[in-house]
Parts: structure tokens; sequence; C-alpha cells
């Protein structure tokens, strides 16, 4: 069975990040290093925008969320607590043929007919080898074709000349026991944790083990009282980070979108558990999950907060030109979702590689995903690090006080169960019930006394699957045909200005008149210090037009014999400005330049 062919558009993308700059294989001398890639010029400054951006965003831009940035490699009980070192596994199963390696649950599913072996021997030598082995061929195809991958399979155990033993045959439906391109068994699927280990100190032993961050997450959690007490933040309230996340993951695809070291841009939001909102605010109010609920409201449960940041999120790619319509979303079902969430809504981006329905509409890929993961994280740590991760609220222990006493055992009900159940999951049967029981009511009574352990809604994306999705959605070509039927075709990456690379081309029309020269200098270094500019004056105009259209500058900047009042005073200092996507230009003065660029680019 042939490999599939790699999607048109997505080489043509790939070949483009390579040659103009944005994305290069990472050790590329050395023949690359498989899931591992480098950022280029234009690739570098795209991704400082959009990290920006989403700073600015997230943080900045509002009251509620704090800044982190901690480091890269963690204690290692972070780890345990938060369940990575156990359940951060992948299945992983290797082709018996070949040992390619595949991850279980990506292999598609495949039908036909087995060809089943108990062994084989040598007849030569008459030597045996007992080990079953099986080929799937699709139906119609020759047995020989089995017989012939068998043959190879054991001729690499030793054999020379193969006599197959004990060959039967078996009608398949959708087995995914077999590798797609050759047809051969695979090994049983085992988990493989996907986390990098490494050693801090001198010696590599046992207890110097530590792992590369497999999220950011963690950290923030980690660190939530430290925040919380320098902040003078009161949940609700968020903590955010941008920084690097390694995965060893089995199978590294589709160019950048799963690699093995990449970006997050990754919020924790604290929210007070249900209960304490409707102690507090005598309900928890009800919203509809398909729209923005608005501005934060103090009767908000886990529900509406939830809805709120996928909502916010969406708003985010829009502002940045990933419109609705290039986006998917997937709400996981019970069965996806992580051990620690109540909810998840993942947002997909139509990548040019994504699956497509039975109606052929692409699925999409996930951009980002949107957890609400409970009080999990934070009561882990508790468990773990011994030291208490529940807040004082005083409005709470207020609010209290004034419920009547039906109410009162409502809650701390609702409350103790719901403590009961985490804590019976994760001590599963190493503590006795009557104990679980005890911690449960002593969390529940803590909220007489203003305490709780915040619950969290994580919006979580992937630095680098947001910069292929904005390169995918701004590639686009143009065919221009000339008098003499000559077609060429060019690309025009249209990023959103607020991401391009480049906000603006700056040129002379001749490099060789040094009049013209000093006055590109002079609109380059008014501009420069508010936006990225790149000047150019190698080339004709088009030609310079064309490179930074490939690069997806959104405008350009001509200095020309008119800008020096040569056809008269009336164009003396004034520019051309044109804009990449339309190719229009307008004559604007210097003394404008500024403004009318930056109400463009902000
Ligand atoms: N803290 C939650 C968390 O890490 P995740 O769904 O595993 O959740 C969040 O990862 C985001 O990180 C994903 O939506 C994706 O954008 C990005 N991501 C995850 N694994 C990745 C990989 N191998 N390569 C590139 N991006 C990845």
């Amino acid at each position: 069975m042939a490999e599939p062919k790699v999607n048109e558009l997505m080489e043509k993308i790939v070949s483009l990040c390579k040659r103009r700059g944005f994305v290069f294989q990472s050790s590329e001398i050395y023949g690359g290093i498989n899931g591992f890639w480098d950022y280029g010029p234009l690739g570098a400054e795209l991704k400082r925008n959009v990290k920006e951006l989403w700073w600015t965003t997230m943080t900045r831009q509002r009251e509620d969320v704090a800044g982190l940035e901690a480091t890269i490699i963690m204690h290692p009980q972070i780890w345990r607590a938060s369940g990575h070192v156990d359940t951060f596994c992948d299945p992983m199963c290797d082709c018996l043929l070949t040992k390619k390696r595949f991850r279980a649950d990506q292999i598609d599913a495949q039908s036909g007919n087995a060809y089943h072996y108990t062994g084989a021997k040598d007849s030569a030598s008459g030597k045996e080898i007992v080990e079953p082995y099986a080929v799937l061929l699709p139906a119609g195809k020759p047995p020989e074709s089995a017989r012939k991958t068998a043959s190879q399979f054991y001729q690499l155990r030793g054999l020379q000349n193969v006599e197959l033993l004990g060959e039967r045959t078996e009608k398949v439906e959708n087995s995914t026991r077999y590798n797609p391109e050759n047809g051969s068994l695979l090994t049983e699927p085992r988990p493989f944790n996907l986390m990098f280990k490494t050693y801090v100190g001198p010696v590599e032993s046992e207890e110097g083990i530590a792992y590369l961050r497999p999220e950011t997450a963690q950290a923030i959690f980690a660190q939530f009282k430290n925040v919380l007490e320098t902040s003078r933040q009161k949940v609700p309230f968020g903590v955010c980070q941008v920084g690097k996340a390694f995965r060893n993951e089995v199978t590294p695809r589709n160019f950048t979108f799963r690699s093995r070291e990449f970006e997050q841009m990754e919020l924790e939001f604290f929210i007070k558990p249900d209960e304490v909102v409707e102690a507090i605010s005598g309900s928890v109010a009800v919203v509809d999950e398909t729209k923005h609920p608005g501005e934060p409201q103090p009767n908000w449960g886990w529900k509406a907060w939830h809805t709120y940041w996928v909502e916010e999120r969406v708003r985010f790619y829009e502002n940045i030109g990933l419109s609705r319509e290039t986006l998917g979303f997937h709400r996981q079902t019970p069965e996806e979702l992580a051990h620690y969430a109540r909810a998840c809504v993942d947002i997909l981006f139509k990548f040019p590689f994504s699956k497509r329905d039975e109606q052929g509409n692409v699925l999409g890929d996930e951009l980002e995903g949107i957890a609400a993961r409970s009080d999990f994280d934070l009561s882990q740590h508790e468990r773990f690090s011994g030291k208490p991760m529940g807040v004082f609220d005083d409005e709470l222990r207020v609010a209290w006080a004034k419920l009547d006493d039906a109410k009162k055992q409502e809650l701390s009900d609702r409350y103790y169960n719901a403590r009961l159940k985490y804590l019976t999951k994760v001590n599963k049967s190493d503590v006795p019930v009557e104990k679980l029981e005890k911690d449960a009511k002593e969390d529940a009574e803590g909220l007489a006394k203003g305490q709780y352990i915040p619950h969290v809604i994580e919006p979580s994306a992937g630095v680098d699957r947001l910069i292929l999705a904005l390169i995918s959605n701004a590639y686009s070509e143009v065919t221009s045909t000339d008098e003499k039927g000559k077609s060429e075709t060019r690309v025009i990456m249209k990023f959103h200005p607020r991401v391009a690379p480049f906000k603006v081309g700056v040129f002379p029309l001749l490099k060789n008149k040094p009049e013209l020269v000093k006055r590109a200098l002079e609109v380059r270094d008014l501009l420069r210090p508010h936006m990225n500019v790149f000047y150019d004056d190698g080339g004709s105009m088009g030609k310079r037009y064309a490179r930074q259209d490939e690069a997806g500058t959104p405008f350009g900047v001509t200095i020309d014999f008119d800008t020096l009042g040569e056809k008269g005073p009336e164009l003396l200092d004034t520019v051309t400005l044109r804009d990449r996507d339309t190719s229009k230009q307008e004559r604007v003065k210097i003394s404008d330049l500024l403004p009318l660029l930056l109400g463009k680019i902000r």
C-alpha cells in the first residue's frame, strides 16, 4: 500500500517556509532531527508578534490576570502530582518488519484478508523459527504478496531459504493491528511516556532524574500561592505563561503541527467552586453555551466561565485574521476527557492536511483546548507538597453565616461529595474510606470559615500550531499573464497586519540617487521606533513589491522624485503607500504616514 500523497498545498507551504525563512528544519546541515524546527528571520518575527499579542490580550489589557515565567526543569514531584509520570503516555506499536513506530490510536483502520503463519523453517539447513506472524492484504491481492512479506520477516530472523509454516487466512474488518504501508503485523500497543528525562547534578542516578516540562501549566499551579500573595489578586483571577514545552512524540508529523519541542501559551483562570458562588450570590448563572456570555458576573459558575473563555479565545483568533469559518469546534466526549477535566472544548483550525467528513467538509485539527479542570491540580499539589493550596475568602465567610441551615446543609453536602469523589479517585484503595470521609468533611466545614480550593478554567494554545495556521491561512497565489501570453504565479502571504512579520517596506525609487536614499532613510527612521520596517533598495520596484508580498508585509512606501518636489510643490514630501492585498497606491504626506499606518496595524 502506497504512502498517501502529501497534500500539494502543504508541500508549497513547507517549501515557501524554507525559501523565505519562516521555518527551517532544525540541524539541517546534519540531516535534521525529527520533530524539531527552527524559525528563520520572518518566522521569528511572526512568532514574536503572536506571543506579544497573546500576552497583551491575556494579561496587560485585563485587570484579573497576572503573568509568570517559570523554569523548564522543575521538582520531579510536580509531575507525580500532576499525573504525568504515571499517565502521560501514548499507545505505541512497531512494524514487525520495518520497525517503523506508530501511535496505535492514529493508525487508519484496514480491511482485507490476513495471512497468518505459525513460523518458518530453512529448507536447506532445517533450522526452524516458531514465531507467529501475519500480513494483511486488501481483498483481491494475490497471496504471493503476503508470502513475500512473510518470507522477508523470517529472513530478518536468520533464515535464508524460507519455507513458511501453518498458513491460514482470516477475513479482517477495520483492524488497526497492521501497518497501513506494507500490511505487516504490528507489535501489541504499549504505553510510552512522552516526557523527556534528564539528570540534575553531576551524578546520573535515580535521585537526580528530572523532566523537561511537557506543559507550562503545572508551574502556575505550583506557584499559585506566591502569585496570589504578590499580585493582590482575588479569586476569580488568572495566571498566564508563555514558554517551551517538550514531548517525545511517538510520531511527530504534519510539519510543525506535532513537534517534540514547541511553545505553549497557557492561562490558568482560578474560579470559585459553584457551591461558593451559590452561597455568595444566591444562585449560579445559567448561560447559553453557544454564545459569549458578556462581561464577567459574580454569579458565574464554571460553565459560564468556560463558555466565556472559549468565546474570548475565538475573538482573539478573529482579531488576528482567522475568521470563524476557518475554525472548528470539538466538545470532547466523556471518553476523550483527560482524567482531571469536567469539560473541554477544542478550537480547531482547518489545516490543508485536516481530514474531511463524509460530506467533504474539512474537520480541522486542534489549535487550542479550553478545559474545565475542577480543583484537581491545586488539590494534587496540596496532597503531594503538604502545603495548603486553598484560599480564604471573607465574602464567603460573611455570606455563609447568613444562610439558613437547610441551604448550608445542601451546599456543604454537595461540596463534601465532590471532595470525596476526588479523594477516592486519587487515593484509590491506599487510604481507608473513613480517613477519606474525614478529610472531605473537613474540606466541607472549611466553607463556613471562608476556605476552599479554587477550580480552574484553562485555555491552552500552541504557538507553533497557531503560526502554522496563520501561514496556511495567509497563503494565496495570483497568476498574471503578460502581453506575450506568458503567465506567472506569485505568492502573497495575506497576514493580518497585527501579526505580519514586517509592517511596512520602505523603498527609494532608485538607489543611486542620494537625495531619494536620504529621504527614504529618514522615512524608515521615522517609522522604525513604532513598527517593524523592512528597507529595500535592490532591484526593480515590481521585484521589491513581490518580495514583500511573499513575506506578507501589508504596506509599502515608495520615495520617488515627486517626494522631492520635482513635479511641483503640491507633491513635495509625499510618498506612495501601497496596499499588499489590493495593490492600490495612494499619495500620502510623510507627516501623515505614521498615524495612518499605526491605525492600520493595531
Ligand atoms: N495544559 C494543557 C495541555 O497541555 P494539550 O492539549 O496537551 O493541553 C495544549 O496542549 C496545546 O499545546 C494544544 O492545543 C496544541 O496547540 C499544543 N501542543 C500540544 N502538543 C503539541 C505538539 N506535540 N506540537 C505542537 N503543539 C502542541
